[in-house]
């Protein structure tokens, strides 16, 4: 116990990304949070941002604040969200839900290879990532084929691709394992069958490096509330590759789509750049937080923070397996992302008794402990506290 704190102090004492934990709004009842993957901590940034937005602009602009800036807002944090995740300028909007936006970008390609009539989707992927395929195969007449990923987390797409399919929905990180897909090489896959891909980055953007227009992937989408700490139901953000945007029909057309917001025009004509993945009217308090998290994750950098990331989520498991847990997370650093995952009998148990100490993990049925390791916030010493508390909780129930 004392040599395990006495590492965790050390990797603390040499982490070039520690003083970036101040920044954040740190409650002094929660001993350890290891629940950043499903919502991150608050930055004492945003606090700001968003008091001086309610109060100032909100309050003192009222309706001048959309042609004063508000209105832009959906692309230029599009652009900001697109320089982390390697997409130029112009091809990405921050609006919806996550959810939305997986219709938006499932629809538009099912459009997009009118030809073909199957939809992949990953077997145990995010109930909504199953659920939109399910709707949009229904509604577009298309056959939905899953593809589980194997036992050591990699996928192999050869029995479900083939000249039938028009696109393949997949999740860069397994929400429940932690695993993490090779998504240059599956692109490349999908696109060698004549397909196109609608990648999810909600467990990787901010915290795993992503290079979507070198990758040559058609869209993608992520949330902003786990390793971007925009907070709870933050807009998430929508990329469309310039080379599809011309073509590009999603199924909301809305006003905020249209080629003039204003215009009030009878009949509809999309935007020619990527203000046509829109809708209606954007949340503007939550586009000012997406700014402020994406901000810091830009300054803090995206290869620092994985390499911390590849350090807690080893030492984590490093600690789990000396206990001989069943981890269900891959044990090579490049194939998984920044949680990771045991499973436990009477997991939710664990979880609630966790709590009562003030550790905070993540429960995920039937009987999985997620711990979340965010970078940016986890100390080293307090992964350790964290997995302490869970190996004495587990412990007082063997
Ligand atoms: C992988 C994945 N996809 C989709 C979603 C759904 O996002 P939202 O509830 O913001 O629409 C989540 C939410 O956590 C998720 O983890």
């Amino acid at each position: 116990m004392i040599d395990l704190r006495r590492r965790a102090a050390r990797l603390d004492a040499a982490d070039p990304l520690a003083r970036w934990r101040r920044e954040f709004v740190l409650d002094p009842d929660v001993m350890a949070y290891l629940d950043g993957n499903s919502l991150g901590r608050l930055p004492r940034r945003t606090v700001e941002r968003l008091q001086t937005f309610v109060r100032d602009e909100w309050g003192g602009r009222l309706i001048r604040g959309w042609s004063e800036g508000w209105a832009e807002l959906p692309t230029a944090v599009g652009d900001e969200v697109g320089r982390l995740v390697g997409a130029a300028a112009g091809q990405t909007v921050v609006g919806d839900s996550t959810s939305i936006a997986i219709a938006k970008a499932l629809h538009a390609a099912v459009r997009l290879r009118p030809e073909r009539d199957e939809i992949v989707v990953a077997a145990h992927d995010f109930p909504t990532d199953r659920y939109l395929a399910q709707r949009v195969a229904a509604d577009t007449g298309r056959t939905l084929r899953t593809v589980g990923l194997r036992d050591d987390g990699t996928l192999d797409l050869t029995d479900v691709l083939g000249e039938r399919t028009a696109v393949v929905l997949l999740s860069h990180v397994d929400y429940r394992s932690g695993a993490l897909l090779d998504l240059p090489r599956l692109t490349r896959r999908v696109h060698d069958a004549g397909a196109l891909v609608v990648w999810d980055l909600c467990h990787s953007v901010g915290v795993v490096p992503i290079a979507l227009d070198q990758a040559d992937v058609d869209l993608a989408l992520g949330c902003t509330y786990k390793y971007l700490n925009a907070g709870p139901g933050a807009p998430a953000f929508l990329y469309a590759a310039a080379r599809h945007l011309p073509h590009l029909q999603q199924p909301l057309p809305g006003w905020w789509s249209a080629d003039d917001l204003f215009a009030m025009a009878d009949d509809y004509r999309p935007a020619p750049d990527a203000r046509r993945l829109l809708s209606g009217t954007p949340n503007v308090a939550g586009l000012l937080a997406v700014r402020e998290g994406v901000a810091m994750v830009d300054e803090a950098g995206v290869e620092a923070i994985r390499a911390k990331s590849v350090l807690l989520t080893g030492l984590v498991l490093d600690l789990l397996d000396a206990e001989g847990l069943d981890v269900v997370t891959p044990r090579d650093p490049a194939s998984r992302g920044s949680h990771v995952t045991v499973r436990l009998p009477g997991a939710r148990d664990v979880a609630e008794r966790m709590a009562e100490r003030g550790v905070l993990p993540d429960f995920r049925e039937p009987d999985l402990v997620r711990l979340g390791l965010s970078p940016l916030t986890t100390s080293f010493e307090e992964a350790v506290v964290g997995v302490e508390a869970m190996l004495d909780v587990v412990r007082s129930t063997r």
